[in-house]
Parts: C-alpha cells; sequence; structure tokens
C-alpha cells in the first residue's frame, strides 16, 4: 500500500527521471510535436473543447470529438498521416516500471498551458486492463487527484513534479484521476512553459 493511495497497483517514483533523462525525453517529444502538431479534442455531444492540447506517438492516438467520442485512431486528426513511434527514451521508461511484457502501443501526449486542467476520469478506451497506464510528468509541477473506482469514493491530492513517474495497474488501473491545477513557473523545462504529461499505455490485448 502507498501514501497516497489503499489501493493495489498504484505506486509513485517520484523524481524518477534525472534531469538529464527529463531534457532527453522533452527533446523526442517535442521532435514528435513536429511532426503530429497538438490539437484540442472536443467532449463527446457538447463539442465542447478540452484545455489540454494533445497528441500522440505510437500505432494508436487516443482522441475524441463531439461526433464519435473517446477513441483510438491510427492517424492524425489534422495530418491525417500516422503517428510517430514511441521515442526510445520514453519505451524505457515503461519497460523499467510496467511489469507488463508487452509494448505500449500508445503515448498520449497532454500539453498544459495557461490554466488548462483535466476533470476526474477513468482511463478506459482499451481493450486490456492488466496492462498498467504509466505516466511521466515533465516541466511544471502539478495537482492530481486520486480516487477510487467508483466516482463517488473520497479523492485526495498530491503534487507531482517534473521527472515523477505513475503507475496505475492492478486495482488502481481504474482509479478515478484527473489534474486539479498546474503551478505556473515551476520549471524551466518547456519551452514556452508549463507541463508535459506522458501516458503509455496498451491499447489492444496482446
Ligand atoms: C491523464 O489522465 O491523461 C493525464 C494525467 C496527468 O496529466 O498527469
Ligand atoms: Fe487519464
Amino acid at each position: 500500500m502507498d501514501a497516497y493511495s489503499s489501493l493495489d497497483g498504484f505506486r509513485l517514483f517520484p523524481g524518477l527521471l534525472d534531469a538529464a533523462r527529463q531534457r532527453r525525453i522533452a527533446a523526442d517529444i517535442l521532435a514528435v510535436l513536429e511532426a503530429a502538431p497538438d490539437y484540442h479534442a472536443a467532449m463527446p455531444k457538447t463539442g465542447r473543447p478540452m484545455s489540454v492540447a494533445m497528441s500522440n506517438a505510437g500505432r494508436f492516438g487516443w482522441y475524441s470529438d463531439r461526433e464519435q467520442g473517446y477513441r483510438y485512431i491510427e492517424r492524425h486528426p489534422v495530418t491525417d498521416r500516422p503517428w510517430p513511434a514511441i521515442p526510445d527514451s520514453v519505451l524505457s521508461v515503461w519497460w523499467s516500471v510496467a511489469g507488463y511484457d508487452h509494448l505500449p502501443e500508445c503515448c498520449l501526449i497532454n500539453l498544459y498551458r495557461d490554466g488548462a486542467k483535466m476533470g476526474l476520469h477513468q482511463d478506459r478506451d482499451e481493450a486490456d486492463f492488466s496492462a498498467p497506464v504509466v505516466s511521466i510528468s515533465l516541466g511544471d509541477d502539478a495537482l492530481f487527484r486520486l480516487g477510487g473506482t467508483a466516482r463517488r469514493d473520497p479523492t485526495r491530492s498530491f503534487k507531482l513534479a517534473s521527472g515523477d513517474v505513475l503507475v496505475l495497474g492492478g486495482a488502481a488501473r481504474l482509479a478515478y484521476h484527473g489534474i486539479d491545477r498546474v503551478l505556473p513557473g515551476t520549471s524551466r523545462l518547456i519551452p514556452g512553459g508549463g507541463r508535459i504529461n506522458l501516458t503509455l499505455r496498451r491499447v489492444t490485448r496482446p
């Protein structure tokens, strides 16, 4: 059991990535964003744009629009090109913490700028919940909120800093989570400021 959650399979690795590794990953992700520019996905039904800008690397990219809602797509919604490969610098984090024998198929890039935040949600658009979700924080600190597997369960919040890695596996795989807010100016890693979160996921059953 971890200090932040009673759910089995929740693990937080504070400062797992040193400054050099953070810079390597940030540079690799900025290169991905050159090829696959970030966009604002829209909420199902309402079509309201999300405040977090997104892009992806890997075979599948997570996407949402008014008409078809949350889903994975194999091509960038604007350029119509396949997503860039997940950089090796990012894959190595998966291999060190996931405890899962197969490759992740999606690296969702969440770009938080200008007060962007993310409401409480579950990650449940994948076919295989036996694979964990591995989440990497880069740039400004963020207040992360974590609950249980039911929306009504109590939640708590704690800070995620650049270089922290979080794993939602086992019972915690379907834990509700979100970002209350980002603390601007707490890091200089990302050009132009803000926070980048990378969320690695298996999408299909191996
Ligand atoms: C997410 O749940 O997709 C993002 C979480 C985070 O930004 O740390
Ligand atoms: Fe999520």
